[in-house]
């Protein structure tokens, strides 16, 4: 193939998603629509991407920054045509192949296809879709696999608007054809340069203009409004929970959100309702249940999430087993085999291998060691107001229930606390402490108490 540069046009505002960000930097499935078309770009190895950005452009292409794309202005929204032509200072010859920002959900074979076909054609070519409800796109109007004209659908007849076969707007320039730009014209209804009126120019000149018809309708329509969004959000749902199916995870329900690039290894279930999202690494053999919400996060093989858990920059190691109805925040690490059950919060600490905290506790900014058992209500009392205290337990330790350990405070191993204890002070290992005050009985106290009555 010969040179070839791609150019995305990422400029309008996008009115109708009624909205301050500009369009392209709408998320679909946690990453703006725009990342999705730059990769599609990329895949195809082209001598350069350039994205055409305008409304909101300072927002666009500080996103982009880390991307191999040369961002091109265009000051004023005058339309498609206009739009390429921005970008064509950055073009040192080859052919063009415009993408869409607002087309992001487009699969890699589409393109291959559609630039396969421009091979043997080598001619001015549209890709078109037929859809059952074309309002609001260009009808293309052709003549066996020739283009005659592409219409708004602001501009066109009653009996245009009757034409199912629309443009999807990604199209291939020739380098010799692309001066035609130029001699594009405002004169429509919308004022604007329309590129699909190069159509009309081309023809003029007696070029060729060719259409590609693409039969999954769905994979190459624009977004223009929250409704589009939504439905693009779900045709990417269901790729990337197919593409987890078919590494051998189990999904057992549609509904389930996984965001792009979200690890999950082999055997894994995944229960209804679950949330996996940001830098989430799953192992194999692992469950994740029902209705939990993992961000960030590192969960190794066989460990078992029950229902309701919600996890962020957590790491838990294997075979550990948390909740149902457990929090884990950022800086938290789960030893192995270790047991976090229900209503117990962890933030900010290192729990280490088979120690458990089944129920009601909150450990923050601590270390447990080894094999150590938290009581029920149990607290680290991590803050005084103004700073933030480390809690320190050996191995083996029990800390009974209801304890409230004040940090900074370091308990060594083999210690035991009784239930009910507030410690303020360091204890010694293989000790007993015990702060709660002794148990006293005051005999026939109710006899008495009555009889004063
Ligand atoms: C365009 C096509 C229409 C096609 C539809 C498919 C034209 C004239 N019309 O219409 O035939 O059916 O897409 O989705 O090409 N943009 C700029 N600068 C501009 C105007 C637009 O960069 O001055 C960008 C937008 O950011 C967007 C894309 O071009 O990514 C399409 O613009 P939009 O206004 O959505 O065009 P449509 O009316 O949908
Ligand atoms: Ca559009």
């Amino acid at each position: 193939m010969k040179k070839l540069n791609v150019v995305i046009l990422a400029a309008g505002k996008g009115e109708r998603m009624v909205s301050k960000r500009p369009k392209v930097m709408h998320e679909i499935m946690g990453r703006p629509m725009i990342r999705y078309v730059v990769e599609r770009a990329q895949e195809l190895s082209p001598a350069r991407i350039i994205v055409v950005v305008g409304y909101g452009r300072e927002k666009v292409e500080e996103y982009l920054r880390p991307h191999p794309v040369t961002c091109a202005t265009q000051k004023a929204q005058k339309g498609t045509a206009h739009a390429l032509l921005s970008a064509g200072k950055f073009i040192d010859g080859g052919d063009v192949l415009v993408l869409y920002g607002d087309v992001p959900i487009i699969e890699k074979e589409t393109l291959r296809d559609f630039l396969a076909f421009y091979e043997k054609t080598q001619c001015i070519t549209f890709m078109t879709t037929d859809v059952p409800d074309p309002g609001g796109y260009g009808r293309v109007i052709m003549s066996g696999d020739d283009i005659l004209a592409i219409r708004e659908h602001i501009d066109a007849t009653p009996k245009e608007r009757e034409i199912n076969r629309i443009n999807t707007g990604i199209c291939i320039i020739p380098s010799k054809s692309f001066p035609l730009l130029r001699s594009i014209t405002a004169d429509n209804k919308k004022g604007e340069y329309y590129l699909t009126d190069i159509c009309k120019v081309g023809r003029q000149k007696g070029q060729g203009i060719k259409g590609y018809n693409h039969k999954d309708a769905r994979e190459v329509l624009g977004i223009n409004t929250r409704k589009e969004l939504l439905e693009a959000n779900e045709i990417m749902r269901q790729r990337v929970i197919g593409q987890h199916m078919q590494k051998g995870v189990t999904v057992l329900d549609r509904n389930v959100y996984i965001e792009n690039g979200v690890k999950i290894g082999m055997d894994t279930t995944i229960f209804p309702n679950c949330y996996l999202h940001g830098d989430t690494v799953i192992g194999s053999d692992v469950v994740i249940g029902p209705n939990v919400v993992v961000k960030d996060s590192v969960i190794h093989d066989n460990v078992i999430i029950e229902g309701f858990v919600i996890i962020e920059g957590a790491e838990i190691k294997e075979g550990a087993k948390i909740g149902p109805f457990s929090r884990l925040r950022p800086g938290t690490s789960i030893g192995k085999g270790a047991r976090i059950g229900n209503f117990v919060e962890v933030k900010n600490s290192r729990i280490d291998r088979d120690a458990r905290a089944g129920h009601l506790a909150y450990i923050g900014d601590a270390e447990i060691g080894k094999n150590v058992n938290i009581g029920a209500g149990t607290i680290t009392c991590n803050f005084d107001g103004i700073k933030k205290h480390r809690t320190v337990i050996g191995d083996n330790v029990l800390v009974g229930s209801n304890t409230e350990l004040v940090a900074p405070v370091k308990i060594g191993r083999d210690a035991v606390i009784g239930a009910g204890s507030t410690i303020t002070e360091d204890v010694p290992g293989g000790a007993l402490a015990l702060t709660r005050t002794r148990q006293k009985h005051v005999p026939g106290y109710r006899r008495k108490k009555r009889c004063a009555e």
